[in-house]
């Protein structure tokens, strides 16, 4: 279905705030589609060793190279964040809290695998973990600052906590509750203009000058203007899992779209190009059989839905050119106590299909920073915590401060944690213009490593 007729006036508006729109695009969708054939190919070649793979003992000296192959395919592994023992411990007690508490909210209803929980003690230690913290402090600062953008309150080596849920995932079933998509933003994408000048040098047709990591406009998009619920409101550099059990392809793991840029590009601009041949036909992965075309309202991959809009949710008939069917790369094996991430613009799915013969089981846990509008999100989240509620992005969840062994501030088991949940404020990161000054530098030197990020490599 079309979106109401307004977004045709939008398509509009983007076409004219561009100098020479039509003819840049239009050069650039042909080289974004032969460039996606080329990448395509690689990907299935390569399978899941096209996904870079580290320890997080090796995070502090990773070679330039690996660290720009993670920029480029958005998604990274990293190995022992957490030692095994206390991974597969977490797991045990949070199998025990279901168990102790039966009314847990959870789909399916029938056998419950994903849990709208949010405060068991495991889940607010993990939070609090040094390496699990430290882990998401280098993520955050693979982004960087390009212009003179107000950094006021920001520091990249301050992480916070984002309070998300987990899933033990059973052997067997078919879960289709999750094929491809993009999470935190649908049509904000082009629709606010401050999300959308992320991606000012693909609708200028420089789509190869595209950086996801740049960090200014990222700090002002806004992601939910409608106000969808279960929706990420706050900046994540990366979302991200911790696991709990061993997890490989075809056991229910994460599947990736393995090169973020390109696929940024090519989803950003699919809106202005129509099909003239059918989507099924051979033919379509030809650019000479599509055309420039704006009259419509059309989105493609975006729905209404929830209050709002859902979506992107690419497919294999609305974008062609992904090659979602063989390109959807499943991670390499996991152990517990490894971490998943993926960058906010990564067109991720789950696998239907779980051959494995244990549960797979992890901890949504992503990597956020210290900005103005993420500290606003975590003093809201703070208050939901004490109160034992979902915190104010989740509705679903209801009150857990009932339930038998809910975490609590004791169980927060390190300052960094501490501070990162909004307690305790770190007096040395509260400097502004110091913050600022390090973040414009751009050095990769030990002065712009704050404090609590020393602590936590301790
Ligand atoms: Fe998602």
């Amino acid at each position: 279905m079309p979106l109401p007729p307004r977004f045709a006036d939008l398509k509009r508006e983007i076409a004219e705030s561009y100098p020479d729109f039509e003819r840049r695009v239009t050069d650039a969708w042909a080289e974004i589609v032969k460039q996606l054939e080329e990448t395509s190919e690689a990907i299935k070649r390569e399978g899941s060793d096209y996904i870079p793979q580290v320890q997080f003992d090796e995070l502090h000296n990773l070679p330039e190279e690996t660290v720009q192959r993670i920029r480029r395919v958005g998604s990274v592994v990293i190995g022992d964040v957490v030692d095994d023992a206390d991974a597969i411990a977490w797991k045990k007690s949070l199998d025990e809290f279901v168990s102790a508490n039966p009314g847990v909210q959870g789909f399916p209803g029938n056998n419950k695998q994903f849990f709208q929980l949010y405060w068991t003690k495991p889940q607010v230690q993990a939070r609090s973990h040094s390496n699990v913290l430290a882990t998401t402090v280098w993520l955050n600062n693979i982004y960087h600052v390009k212009g003179n953008e107000d950094l006021e309150g920001v520091d990249l080596s301050v992480p916070l906590s984002y309070a998300d849920r987990f899933r033990i995932r059973h052997p067997g079933g078919d879960w289709s509750s999750f094929p491809p998509h993009i999470d935190s933003g649908s049509i904000e994408r082009w629709d606010d203009p401050d999300f959308r000048s992320c991606f000012a040098d693909i609708l200028q047709g420089n789509w190869r000058l595209h950086d996801p990591y740049e960090l200014g406009s990222r700090l002002k998009a806004k992601r939910t203007t409608y106000k969808r619920s279960d929706e990420s409101t706050l900046f994540r550099t990366f979302q991200g899992w911790l696991s709990m059990s061993e997890t490989g392809p075809t056991q229910g793991t994460l599947k990736v779209f393995p090169d973020v840029g390109l696929s940024n590009a090519y989803i950003i601009l699919r809106p202005f190009f129509r099909p003239l041949v059918d989507v099924k036909s051979p033919e379509i992965y030809d650019p000479k059989n599509w055309s420039f075309d704006i009259s419509t309202s059309d989105f493609p991959g975006i729905y209404e839905g929830g209050g709002g809009y859902t979506g992107p949710k690419p497919n294999i008939y609305t974008h062609p050119h992904l090659r979602l069917d063989e390109t959807m790369t499943s991670l390499p094996k996991v152990n517990p106590g490894d971490m998943v991430f993926w960058h906010c613009d990564v067109v991720h799915s789950v696998e239907r299909e779980h051959t494995g013969l244990e549960d797979s089981a992890v901890m949504y846990i992503p990597a956020v920073p210290l900005t103005p509008q993420n500290e606003r999100y975590v003093e809201r989240q703070k208050e939901a915590f004490l109160e034992g509620r979902s915190p104010p992005d989740f509705g679903g969840g209801g009150r857990e401060n009932g339930f038998v062994g809910v975490g609590g501030v004791g169980d927060i088991s390190t300052p960094a944690g501490r501070r990162a949940m909004g307690f305790a404020p770190d007096e040395e990161v509260q400097t502004p213009h110091s913050q600022k000054s390090k973040l414009l530098a751009g050095k990769k030197s030990v002065s712009r490593i704050s404090h609590a990020f020393r602590e936590l490599f301790k």
